[in-house]
């Protein structure tokens, strides 16, 4: 079973997380965490608290928790999603600031070279955003933008969660039928 980490920031959006959850929780073994705004977001948002993660293949961490085994490089991680990301949490992964579990499971992801997900939910970005979205792409990031598409005709939010978190799916390499190849 794959290790995947699943990391929700304090920007709006937390639905991609928890229907990304929802649909990785059978098929792999999740190690999920949620900075302080992320928390807020997902209460404001969804009426959830990260506890509400707790299941079959999941642990569940603090971020204050930095002696975590996601935390280590020696623990066999093979990807990471920060879903969604904030630019604040973007900004210190981008500058090696790694004073939070997330940060710390981030940087060290990156210096595995394994897999580094970012999705990043915030309009219109400044300079200093798309810098350090920039330097996360040169570090090895995926930067994978909370933008979904239309040409699947979505007539539902859940039609739009679903196309971002199609996306997601295929870089971790998971199969998916939410969203079917392009055909013209
Ligand atoms: C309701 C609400 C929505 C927010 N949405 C966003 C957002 O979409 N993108 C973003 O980058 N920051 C957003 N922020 C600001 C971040 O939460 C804030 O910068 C925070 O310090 C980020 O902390 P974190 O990166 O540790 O989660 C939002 C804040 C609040 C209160």
């Amino acid at each position: 079973m794959k290790n995947i980490v699943l990391a929700i920031s304090g920007a709006s959006g937390v639905c991609y997380a928890q229907r990304l959850f929802e649909l990785l929780q059978p098929k792999v073994r999740l190690h999920v965490t949620a900075s302080e705004r992320g928390a807020e977001l997902l209460k404001l948002e969804l009426n959830m608290t990260l506890n509400d993660f707790e299941g079959d293949n999941v642990t569940v961490y603090k971020n204050s928790r930095m002696n975590a085994s996601i935390a280590s490089g020696s623990f066999p991680i093979d990807a990471m999603v920060i879903v969604p990301a904030s630019m604040g949490t973007v900004g210190r992964i981008a500058n090696g600031i790694s004073g939070t579990l997330i940060e710390r499971a981030a940087d060290v992801i990156l210096k595995e070279r394994k897999k580094l997900i970012v999705v990043p939910r915030e309009t219109p970005f400044n300079t200093v955003h798309l810098k350090n979205l920039l330097a996360l792409d040169q570090a090895g990031a995926v930067i994978l933008p909370a933008s979904p598409g239309f040409y699947h005709r979505p007539d539902t939010m859940a039609g739009l969660v679903d196309f971002v978190v199609a996306r997601i799916l295929n870089q971790l390499g998971m199969e998916q039928d939410l969203l079917p190849p392009y055909e013209p």
